[in-house]
């Protein structure tokens, strides 16, 4: 079954060329078959006629938190009158999450996920984190595999406050990890003052490494910190947040195949700075934007948001985000030469937009502006 979908006003595709205008694709199964002028298309079973919008690839959302229970309305409504934010926030969710049944869990994972669908989220990350027991991080993993592309192992989350850091590590990087594992494909550290601190860090990702994990890092989030040098000297995929950076952070990123990882939605729900994605971009580093969903820092799943947040305030470029969000999250989850890109042979992952250009997704902010997506070539909006 081929479906046709031609008058694309304009193509981003991530390929050669970057943008197309006038353009058609065509979906085979789940993969791109043809891409090219409108003109040129070949015929196909079925016919979609864009009507002169424009087409991207589904957004690639690297960072997410999905596994979760409960709610922090009240932490949120506490910052916003001047409370700052800290990671200890997070035993609240931890409490409500091992609480939770399997089935509430798999619920809200899945309400988060269709929500994110239908704004063109095509591929996603999920981490635990919010279990921090054998059994409740070898949960979540086992839940969020049913529901998204990629899950990361973050049971170095918080350490819990009835235990010692000493045997908590041990269970990190032993049964906890042994029991995570075979569900999960990545594994993170919370490496920031009040979490996990550097040597905890290596010592943790140096375990899930030996597991066959890959790895990467929450770092310099609430302030400069070791976890950027860390992330690229044991050649992570991503080091995410990067809200803190210094200049010998930049150059590290810029000289590494390590994905700096922005999430601009957390950094304006927890009232810090935007982080400095012109200097990153500038020194040649490997940037994406992801929305980091989680009830605590960034409650929200969209990509759209936080592209235009990129350009509106952080003077990226329409362009570099859009490739940010799309290829840039491929690049951080290593998936780069089958999704985040329009070319034959990679997955059908198609967003169109209301709108002729992708411009617009910062010119008319926080308009909904999602009119079709497929995801492994199925139609999954309308
Ligand atoms: O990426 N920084 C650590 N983890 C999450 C926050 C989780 C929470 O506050 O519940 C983050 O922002």
């Amino acid at each position: 079954m081929s479906t046709l979908i031609t008058n694309i006003a304009e193509l981003t595709t991530n390929d050669d060329p970057e943008v197309l205008t006038d353009a058609a694709v065509v979906l085979s199964g789940d993969r791109f078959a043809w891409v090219g002028p409108a003109k040129a298309a070949p015929p196909a079973d079925t016919r979609v006629d864009a009507a002169g919008r424009a087409a991207l690839p589904g957004w690639v959302d690297s960072h997410t938190h999905l596994v979760f229970a409960g709610d922090r309305t009240a932490e949120f409504t506490a910052r916003m009158a001047g409370k700052p934010y800290t990671a200890g926030g997070i035993t609240t969710t931890v409490t409500a999450t091992r609480a939770a049944t399997d089935d509430d869990l798999r619920a809200t994972l899945r309400r988060h996920v269709a929500e994110a669908v239908s704004q063109g989220t095509t591929c996603l990350e999920t981490k635990t984190g919010y279990g921090l027991t054998v059994e409740d991080e070898a949960r979540a993993a086992r839940i969020a595999a049913e529901s998204v592309d990629e899950v990361t192992y973050l049971g170095a989350h918080l350490i819990p406050p009835d235990t010692t850091p000493e045997s908590y590590l041990d269970l990190v990087s032993g049964s906890m990890l042994a029991a995570v594992a075979p569900h999960a494909q990545w594994a993170d550290v919370f490496c920031e003052t009040g979490a996990f601190d550097e040597s905890q860090s290596r010592s943790v990702l140096t375990a899930a490494a030996a597991h066959g994990l890959g790895l990467r890092v929450h770092g310099n989030q609430l302030a400069p910190g070791p976890g950027v040098r860390l992330a690229v000297e044991l050649s992570a995929a991503s080091v995410d947040h990067c809200t803190y950076l210094t200049e010998s952070d930049i150059d590290a990123l810029a000289n590494s195949d390590t994905v700096a990882t922005l999430l601009p939605a957390c950094d304006l729900s927890t009232r810090h700075p935007l982080p400095n994605a012109r200097a990153l971009l500038d020194a040649g580093a490997t940037v994406a934007l992801a929305t980091n969903c989680n009830p605590g820092s960034s409650y929200t799943s969209s990509m759209a948001f936080c592209v235009a947040t990129a350009v509106l305030q952080m003077r990226m470029s329409v362009a570099e985000a859009v490739k940010a969000a799309t290829w840039g999250g491929a690049r951080a989850l290593r998936r780069e030469t089958e999704v985040g890109v329009i070319r034959p042979g990679a997955r059908a992952d198609l967003h169109i937009l209301d709108a002729p250009s992708a411009t617009h997704l910062a010119y008319r902010p926080g308009v909904p502006l999602t009119w079709a997506v497929w995801r492994s070539g199925a139609p999954v909006r309308p």
